[in-house]
């Protein structure tokens, strides 16, 4: 039996960090070894809420590519592509929006947060309020099984299903439906304790050399109850607790800062500096894999040459099956 097929994308938001180490790129590496994957840039998307700065889009492109490759996403086993450079998506998303009606992107819950949240740009456009079609065609063009999205994109997934069940009962069964892969994804704290994001300045990156990883530690926001050394704190409140020894330490050290922690036993530095190292070692390799990488100029080109034609490979037939169905000949 042939592999099922997986597919997941990526808007080109700059330099990785650990929220999206552990977030996404993990699953993705597990993923890689099992199923058949198709991972990709969503440049378009990007473009969706920042089509007044498209340049800084393209740099985002040249660092997100070496980053994957560093933490060990295989060019060679996975089909790695830019969107914009597959058309087909383009068109799909176009004939797939003759059929979804304005109520279902109207009642998207992300697009009403997002609506209501981000205020320093107009996102009041037909594009934004599209994402998820584009989204949809991302995904059906390559008859993808299988979609690994966190909880907050599953209303999304959701929405390609019912667009697909639309398209399949007026037009004929072309288009599997695709099933949503849950991945659990902890959430990682920024320094200031808010969720890890590039746009709050609060992020620990892939490329940070040790001594910036152990800077940004030490400075990390702590239990805010425990503003002195005597005073007792809660790691259960703590982003160092949440987020860290959570992740990288064992059992004894987990058991051993919940103690300290709880009697003033232990101070924040002492606990912060037993998890420094762990991150440490866990960025390393990926550090300098992705130094090397980032020697080589002309690398991210050549793979998305050889990844565009896979997925051109893939999503063009589709297309031609589409258009029958269509009647546009
Ligand atoms: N919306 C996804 C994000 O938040 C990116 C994305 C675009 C995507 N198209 C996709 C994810 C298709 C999975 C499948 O970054
Ligand atoms: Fe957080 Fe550790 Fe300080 Fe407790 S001791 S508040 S867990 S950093």
């Amino acid at each position: 039996m042939s592999k099922k097929r997986v597919l997941s994308g990526m808007r080109p938001s700059g330099k990785l960090h650990l929220g999206h180490l552990h977030g996404v790129l993990e699953n993705w590496l597990k993923l890689q070894a099992e199923y058949e994957c198709f991972f990709f840039v969503a440049d378009w998307h990007a473009l969706t809420s920042d089509y007044e700065d498209p340049g800084s889009i393209r740099e985002n492109v040249e660092e997100m590519i070496p980053d994957w490759l560093s933490i060990g996403i295989d060019p060679e086993i996975s089909t790695i592509f830019l969107q914009s450079h597959i058309k087909e998506h383009a068109e799909l998303n176009l004939l797939l929006s003759m059929i979804t009606p304005l109520s279902w992107l109207e009642r998207n819950p992300t697009y009403k947060e997002q609506l209501a949240e981000i205020k320093d740009k107009d996102i009041r456009t037909y594009g934004f309020l599209g994402y998820p079609v584009l989204q949809t065609a991302d995904i059906v063009i390559y008859k993808a099984d299988l979609v690994p999205v966190g909880i907050d994109q599953a209303p999304h997934v959701e929405l390609s299903r019912e667009i697909v069940r639309r398209f399949n009962h007026l037009y004929g069964r072309i288009f599997p439906e695709p099933k949503t892969l849950l991945t659990d994804t902890p959430k990682i704290l920024g320094t200031d304790g808010r969720k890890m994001s590039k746009s709050y300045n609060n992020a620990i990156f892939l490329s940070d050399p040790p001594e910036v990883v152990e800077k940004k530690i030490l400075t990390m926001m702590t239990d805010p109850a425990r503003k002195r050394r005597q005073d007792k704190g809660n790691p259960e409140v703590c982003p160092v607790f949440l987020s860290y020894h959570k992740i990288y330490s064992n059992e004894d050290t987990i058991d051993w800062v919940k103690r300290g922690c709880t009697t003033a036993g232990i101070g924040c530095i002492e606990c912060k500096r037993s998890v420094i190292p762990k991150v440490i070692s866990r960025l390393e390799p990926i550090r300098i894999k992705r130094e090397e990488i980032s020697k080589d100029t002309g690398l991210v080109n050549r793979i998305l040459k050889i990844g565009d034609e896979r997925a051109r490979a893939v999503a063009s037939p589709v297309m031609d099956e589409v258009r029958g169905a269509i009647k546009l000949a």
